[in-house]
């Protein structure tokens, strides 16, 4: 067959490229560029990546227009409701959905990495009491390379294949650690006959005064929520994770990036925002004016859980989590939650404003997630936590995809310089005052 090529002619010159065009198994084709600049002379221009494809990946397909999410080509919905967060993990990481016991292998794994060197619980105390959660993270998680020295030669795949199990496994410890030490608590060694999530609830609440049962309903809502967290495609922390692996960096020095490129509030900040910015609107009687604010282009204020590079149409993960919304909040007794009433109608209002109807934008997958934290008891410091612990595993198949491909090259993007043209330096005593 026939490769399609794309023809760039340069109106100046009358100079022309040909170039091919790279189609995947669904979705949108790319322009191969990567002769351009040797051949042709010019570099493309593209800030924030909106038509640069910057990989070619078969682990998640998004369609931004129809709002569908697939994992590995499975629907997001059927694997919220009928999948496991782990299972989900296996197939994110291996392509396939595990068999029984490739699935109890994985699990059992998991479960047995799951402590963290004492040493490294130390270096806990050495961060200021009112840490932010996400702050110990991204420090001790990028110092795990400086304990796991058997699994940080990439180009061994077992070795890759031993640290994407244990950041999954002890993620979750890390998680519970940085929350514990930001309240004041003792911490709580994992406990290996339960669950991912369970886990991670029973390390985050329980003290060793008391007895302590993860509930049923609270372990499920997590476990869907990692799910819908688990991975999509190429969004900043994840390109983070891939451009800092690109250049032959240890895998635990790269998911560290990932956490440091989630934390901002356009990303895996915004459902700890959505909260901030609920109880700032305060009250129905307030929408509009909040809502005018989004509009007004000389304010800064933005509607945090709304809009999304990539969908213009309700995002498939907010529509799960809104029904979630209900169920746990039914379960944990505040159905009246005024956060959750003050969600719906601000929802309710956007979605009718020209404003948000225009520029497609929509509810996404942060707008609710933060109420069913809430719900669950989990402090609002801790929501983007929750989120890097569930990314992990999509950060991890990401990058081991990358590594594994025999083309793999460091990721260099170009620039278009608009500084100082040359000029010679002048010495400081002859120097005038600049500005
Ligand atoms: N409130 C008000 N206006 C908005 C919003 C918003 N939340 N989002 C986009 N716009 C406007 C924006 O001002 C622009 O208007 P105009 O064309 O008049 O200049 C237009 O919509 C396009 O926005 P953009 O900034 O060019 O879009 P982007 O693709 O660069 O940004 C986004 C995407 C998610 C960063 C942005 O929509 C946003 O800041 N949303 C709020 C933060 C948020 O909820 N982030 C979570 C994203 S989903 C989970 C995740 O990825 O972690």
């Amino acid at each position: 067959m026939k490769t399609r090529t794309v023809t760039l002619t340069d109106n100046a010159t009358g100079k022309s490229i040909e170039l091919p065009v790279r189609e995947g198994s669904t979705g949108p084709a790319a322009i191969d560029i990567s002769r351009l600049y040797r051949e042709f002379g010019y570099l493309t221009y593209d800030p924030g990546f909106q038509s640069t494809a910057s990989c070619s990946s078969g682990i998640t397909y998004i369609d931004g227009a129809e709002g569908v999410l697939l994992y590995r080509g499975y629907p997001i919905e059927q694997l919220a409701e009928r999948s496991s967060f782990l299972e989900v993990a296996y197939l994110l990481l291996y392509g396939e959905l595990p068999a029984r016991e490739q699935f109890a292998t994985f699990q059992h794994t998991i479960t047995h990495h799951t402590m963290i060197k004492e040493s490294l619980r130390g270096f806990y105390q050495g961060f200021y009491h009112d840490a932010h959660p996400m702050a110990s993270m991204v420090g001790v998680v990028g110092s795990l390379s400086a304990f796991y020295h058997d699994s940080t030669d990439i180009t061994d795949p077992r070795h890759r294949e031993i640290a994407a199990h244990r950041m999954i496994a002890k993620m979750p410890t890390i998680a519970a650690y940085s929350y514990k030490y930001s309240v004041g608590e003792p911490f709580s060694y994992p406990q290996n006959s339960l669950g991912y999530c369970a886990n991670l609830l029973h390390m985050m609440f329980s003290v060793p005064s008391e007895e302590y049962h993860v509930d049923p309903v609270a372990q499920k809502a997590l476990d869907m929520i990692f799910i819908l967290h688990a991975d999509h495609e190429q969004n900043a922390s994840t390109a983070t994770v891939r451009l800092s692996g690109s250049s032959g960096s240890n895998p635990f020095a790269c998911i560290s990036s990932g956490i440091t490129a989630l934390w901002g509030p356009a990303h895996g900040g915004a459902n700890e925002a959505v909260v901030h910015m609920l109880s700032e609107i305060g009250d129905v009687k307030n929408i509009a004016r909040f809502i005018a604010r989004a509009k007004d282009r000389n304010d800064p204020f933005r509607l945090m859980g709304f809009g999304h590079r990539v969908y213009k149409n309700y995002d498939p993960r907010a529509k799960i989590i809104r029904k979630m919304c209900h169920e746990v909040l039914e379960k944990f007794g505040d159905t009246n939650d005024p956060c959750f009433e003050l969600a719906m109608r601000l929802e309710e209002i956007a979605l009718k404003d020209e404003y948000f109807i225009e520029r497609k934008l929509y509810p996404n997958v942060d707008f609710y997630s933060g109420i069913i934290y809430r719900a669950l008891g989990i402090p609002v410091n801790m929501f983007t936590v929750m989120f890097a612990v569930a990314r992990t595993v999509g950060w991890v198949a990401q990058w081991m995809e990358m590594i594994g491909e025999p083309d793999q090259r460091i990721g260099r993007p170009r620039q278009i310089y608009s500084g100082s043209q040359r000029r010679d330096y002048v010495p400081l005593a002859e120097r005038a005052v600049s500005g």
